[in-house]
């Protein structure tokens, strides 16, 4: 049996999260991307008796997460899924949870292994899934047509070029199909020009896993849900790495922070005429620049937290 691959992962905004969080003793947590369990385990020293249902939809996060933290064991019960489907899990729909975290995006164990295909490093898989089955980043660039290609590099990779380079993938894969970062790379240089920078690369990467893994959609449903399940007085913490996370949980905290939701045009409040909690971050909280230095990866963290009316 070929060991487990290492998973080193330095909870961003670790600290800061859990003090939004609050664990108490008692309580139920959901950390739905447990990853390797850094943010998990935070939460469980900050109480003796609290626990947590921790999620993932990679097995290989879940693995890493059970090892490192075997010292909680009792306290920890792992669940391999997506977060919006945690709120149907039995012990959530009858007790309800004081607090949930999302740590979105992907781990450094699933960028750092060339295998899994998240990174454009040179001859890397084309696969990009945070789960085993279903569609690769190659099969997505290899059958989906032009319409529908153009239209993830738009929206998720806000690409003003989208319609140029979902030309180009046609092309291309007329001649070859795409298999590696290399095929991906080529072509988006090819649109973009010789001097394409890193992070353009990197935002056309990104709009094709946001694709591939329903990203954006998990986290729409996943917040009312989550809200739903929180009792009084409980915390919702997410942390999103780019804009277009960041605008849907901005969005979701702030409707559910208002009395009314009526279309202005109404002249009385036929709405829940009540706010459903409270913002606890004005602004999107960001690492310090201390944090990434030593965890570049932070870089692009804003962090928000939300209160269930108590
Ligand atoms: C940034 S990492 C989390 C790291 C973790 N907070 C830690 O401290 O180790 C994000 C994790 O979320 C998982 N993930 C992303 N989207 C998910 C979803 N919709 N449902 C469940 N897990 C998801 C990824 O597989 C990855 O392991």
């Amino acid at each position: 049996m070929t060991a487990a691959p290492a998973f080193h992962h330095l909870p961003v905004l670790g600290p800061r999260s859990v003090d939004l969080l609050d664990p108490r003793d008692g309580g139920l947590y959901v950390d739905g991307t447990v990853g390797g369990g850094g943010h998990t385990r935070l939460i469980l020293e900050r109480c003796d008796d609290c626990r947590v249902l921790a999620v993932d939809r990679d097995p290989e996060a879940l693995e890493a997460a059970a090892r490192n933290l075997e010292a909680f064991a009792p306290r920890v019960r792992f669940l391999s899924m997506r977060f919006d489907g945690v709120t149907d899990d039995p012990e959530v729909r009858d007790r309800g949870i004081e607090g949930a975290l999302l740590d979105l995006g992907v781990s450094s164990h699933q960028i750092d292994v060339d295998a899994r295909g998240f990174t454009f490093r040179e001859g890397a898989p084309l696969d990009m899934r945070m789960t085993p089955e279903g569609e690769t980043a190659a099969d997505f660039l290899n059958d989906r047509s032009l319409d529908e290609l153009q239209d993830v590099f738009r929206r998720y990779g806000e690409e003003r070029r989208a319609r140029a380079l979902a030309r180009e993938v046609v092309r291309r894969r007329e001649e070859r199909p795409f298999a590696t970062s290399d095929d991906l790379v080529a072509a988006v240089m090819r649109v973009l020009g010789p001097r394409t920078e890193h992070q353009d690369k990197a935002r056309i990467f990104q709009a094709v896993r946001i694709a591939i893994n329903g990203e954006l959609e998990a986290l729409e449903r996943a917040l009312p849900a989550l809200r739903d399940a929180l009792t009084a007085g409980g915390v919702l913490v997410v942390i999103a790495y780019h804009s277009l996370e960041d605008r849907i949980v901005k969005h979701a905290f702030r409707e559910w922070s208002r009395a009314c939701i009526c279309p202005p045009e109404l002249p009385v409040c036929a709405c829940r005429g009540v706010a459903l909690g409270t913002v606890l971050t004005r602004k999107p909280e960001r690492p310090s620049a201390d944090e990434v230095e030593s965890n570049p990866r932070a870089r692009s963290a804003l962090l928000r937290a939300w209160r269930k009316a108590a």
